[in-house]
């Protein structure tokens, strides 16, 4: 894919208890299954500022299924709905709702890929599988992750057509501005009781991955909610995965009204990274987007704990912008509200000014907002 930077393959180590039998260059793309691709394509192009990329449906040849491709910066987003009732797809939809089904990851040898993590124990979802057309070749392999979501490894070094075989160039005349998003910053799961560790060490075992850090129930516990966490990631620090589990709580956490409403294990949020969060944030509340706010008094001392930034604090207060700092500098992070009927997935914004961490310092200001939500659905 000509849009991602292919020249180096020898990436600096960020993680150095990673191992490197599984070179990751970093997300290809995030494929959801959803009830209606067409309208949903058009939510992330209005609101998100995605850009109409490439199609598969009927006029392709397909007769079971239909998939929009929409990109902006390296991002790229797969919305895939059934054409037919009874299949796979309508499965996964009836069980979660519109959901992350895959988390594709770019490979420099799919075959290599899919041979090392099986051969480590992963369960195999896509024997490795070489696709076609003139434009050059992709190959294709995949393995399952947590609850009914897989990772598809993708090969594209012998491809210059506009995303995969199978799909044709995606040219409609509405393409509304982007909003600045650039790259996937991490991608969480959430999974059930007493199962973090088992997927943590899932990405350790099968994957290479080693762990960033970790949270308890104490750095994230609120009166009522509790999670755990902990933040796996690839040696060269361009594939985060955090992986949160219930923790037990005075009323229902948010980990557990997800696993609820999504009926097992699943992707909660991803975070997308943009340059410029305030002019970001801007666009994607005059284009609809919902974000969770906090009080106000959060911007009271937030400058004693987080010290100097370069934003003026007030955009950062009407945007409901949260801050934090680790020992490498600070991050800027906002949250949506559940983009979704059920309360599932949401989606993060995340600029970093040399910070490397997820924002541990807004956990207590964030599950409060969470809760409030959670209240209004009856579901704390
Ligand atoms: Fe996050």
């Amino acid at each position: 894919m000509s849009t991602l930077d292919n020249t180096s393959l020898q990436l600096p180590k960020e993680n150095p208890e990673a191992e490197d039998f599984l070179p990751l260059l970093g997300t290809d793309y995030i494929e959801l299954y959803v009830g209606n691709a067409k309208q949903a394509a058009h939510y992330y192009m209005a609101a998100w500022g995605f850009q109409p990329l490439a199609y598969a449906g009927l006029e392709t040849g397909l007769k079971d299924r239909v998939s929009y491709v929409l990109q902006q910066g390296k991002i790229r987003l797969v919305l895939t709905s059934p054409l037919k009732p009874g299949g796979e797809i309508n499965k996964h939809i009836d069980a979660h709702g519109d959901g992350v089904k895959v988390i594709a990851l770019w490979v420099d040898d799919a075959a290599k890929s899919y041979k090392e993590t099986v051969d480590r124990g992963a369960k195999a979802y896509l024997a490795p599988k070489t696709i076609g057309d003139n434009e050059g070749e992709v190959v294709l392999s995949g393995i399952h992750t947590y609850g009914e979501t897989v990772h598809i490894f993708v090969e594209r070094k012998n491809y210059k057509g506009a995303f995969m075989p199978g799909y044709q160039v995606w040219n409609p005349f509405y393409r509304p501005s982007d909003v600045g998003l650039k790259y996937v910053d991490h991608i969480v799961g959430n999974v059930g009781w007493n199962e973090m560790n088992k997927w943590c060490e899932f990405y350790a075992k099968v994957m290479g991955f080693a762990q960033l850090v970790s949270f308890d129930d104490k750095d994230i516990s609120t009166e009522y909610t509790a999670l755990m966490s902990k933040v796996m990631s690839n040696g060269n620090g361009r594939i985060k995965f955090p992986i949160n589990e219930p923790a037990d709580g005075r009323k229902k956490s948010q980990i557990e009204e997800y696993i609820e409403f999504y009926n097992g294990a699943g992707v909660q949020h991803m975070a997308l990274a943009t340059d410029n969060i305030i002019e970001t944030v801007t666009s994607l509340k005059n284009r609809g987007v919902e974000f969770l706010t906090v009080p106000s008094s959060y911007y009271d001392d937030v400058l004693d704990r987080v010290g100097h930034i370069d934003e003026d604090l007030l955009p950062l207060r009407e945007l409901g912008i949260l801050i934090d700092r680790d020992d490498e500098g600070y991050l800027l992070q906002i949250f949506t509200k559940p983009i979704l009927d059920r309360p599932t997935m949401f989606i993060e914004i995340i600029q970093r000014k040399g910070a490397k961490s997820f924002g541990k310092g807004n956990f207590k200001a964030l599950f409060e907002a969470i809760e409030r939500e959670q209240k209004t659905r009856g579901t704390l």
